[in-house]
């Protein structure tokens, strides 16, 4: 089913939890939410559920306007970031719930609730345990009851807001790389929430970072990675330092000297130069290229995390060298010229 957020915004209360958001998603794709906490992931989630309702704009399911549709015409799974399952009802009866509360008119017979829900228990791979309850089971065996549940009805749309938010890291993963699989079986349309951008860069097919109930940029892992639109992404995907500089004529200048970097794009005036700590050329000298102290370093893995002090009431930043260039000392002096940079103006 294609999903279609036109145009949406959301007011609690006059606070903007979302400000006209637009999102068009393809049938089967699996989504990912990404941003920091209260970017409005959860409130997206929410209204597209119909658990809450728009301020302004529409939701379309396929062509019909769903806005005003209530939960259960929607038709949609749903899994929360913390279990919510019935504490009383065993992993079978948990998994039929949604099917046997259906009215009399939709509900499938008896003999074949209880088929498709071995058949989903199957694929979460927890055959076995359905006689057992919650409490006997482990947070991943919960989020995964969780999950057939959420896919027995067979929803329009799966819906996961941190479904394996409250789990351990190496659950995570396990988990992560077993539901891309499970969705590429089922081939349903996925929105999922997270604010762990591994978990959203290596699962989802596109992922929409949100910032400040905004949407930033919609792309692929790749897309966002090499080419974010704007400082807020740059800065929240993969690492980024940042230097507070002047765009003089098509030229970077810091302080009183030119650091070598061509901007014929921008226009003059302060800016902000975002570049990877990783991605970048130690210099010789310094006939234009950005220099400072070394005020820090650190090694972990392999890489050598190095601050300087560029001077002029600037933050520190930090460059990150492999280790043949760690003969880098603190108290030394380093210079060096990003390999990739993007050049956002701030005036
Ligand atoms: N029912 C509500 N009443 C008032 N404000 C709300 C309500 N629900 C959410 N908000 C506000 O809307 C903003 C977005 O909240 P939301 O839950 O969508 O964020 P989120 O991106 O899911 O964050 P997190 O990562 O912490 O779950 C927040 O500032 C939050 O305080
Ligand atoms: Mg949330």
């Amino acid at each position: 089913m294609e999903l279609r957020v036109a145009n949406v915004r959301k007011e609690f209360e006059r606070f903007p939890a979302l400000n006209d958001v637009s999102l068009d998603i393809r049938s089967g794709e699996l989504i990912a939410l990404l941003g920091p906490s209260g970017s409005g992931k959860t409130t997206l989630l929410r209204l597209i559920a119909g658990l809450e309702r728009p301020s302004a704009g529409s939701i379309f399911f396929g062509e019909d306007d769903a806005s005003h549709k209530s939960v259960q015409d929607r038709n949609i799974g749903f899994v929360f970031q913390h279990y919510a399952l019935f504490r009383h009802m065993t992993v079978l009866e948990n998994v039929t719930f949604g099917l046997r509360v259906r009215d009399s008119r939709r509900r499938p017979a008896k003999a074949e609730i209880r088929r498709r829900a071995l058949e989903f228990l199957d694929l979460v791979q927890l055959t076995g345990l359905e006689k057992r309850y919650p409490a006997q089971l482990s947070g991943g065996q919960r989020q995964r009851v969780a999950l057939a549940r959420a896919m027995a009805v067979e929803p329009n749309v799966l819906l996961l807001d941190e479904p394996f938010g409250a789990l351990d890291a190496q659950v995570r993963k396990e988990l992560r790389r077993w539901l891309r699989e499970i969705h590429d079986r089922t081939g349903h349309t996925t929105v999922f929430v997270t604010h762990d951008q591994e978990e959203a860069l290596e699962l989802a097919d596109r992922v929409v970072v949100m910032s400040k109930g905004n949407i930033e940029q919609v792309g692929t892992a790749d897309e966002i990675y090499d080419n974010p639109v704007s400082p807020f992404v740059f800065g929240f995907i993969g690492q980024s330092s940042r230097l507070r500089v002047r765009v003089e004529n098509g030229e970077l200048w810091l302080h009183d000297r030119s650091i070598g970097i061509k901007a014929p794009e921008v226009r003059d005036g302060p800016a902000d130069l975002y570049f990877r700590p990783h991605d970048v050329e130690i210099t010789d000298g310094c006939g234009g290229c950005i220099a400072g102290l070394v005020t820090a370093t650190r090694r972990i893995a392999g890489t050598c995390h190095t601050e300087i002090d560029v001077g002029a009431g600037q933050d520190r930043i930090e460059v990150g060298l492999s280790q043949d260039q760690s003969a880098v000392v603190k108290g030394g002096r380093l210079a060096f010229k990003p390999r990739y940079y993007r050049i956002f103006p701030t005036g």
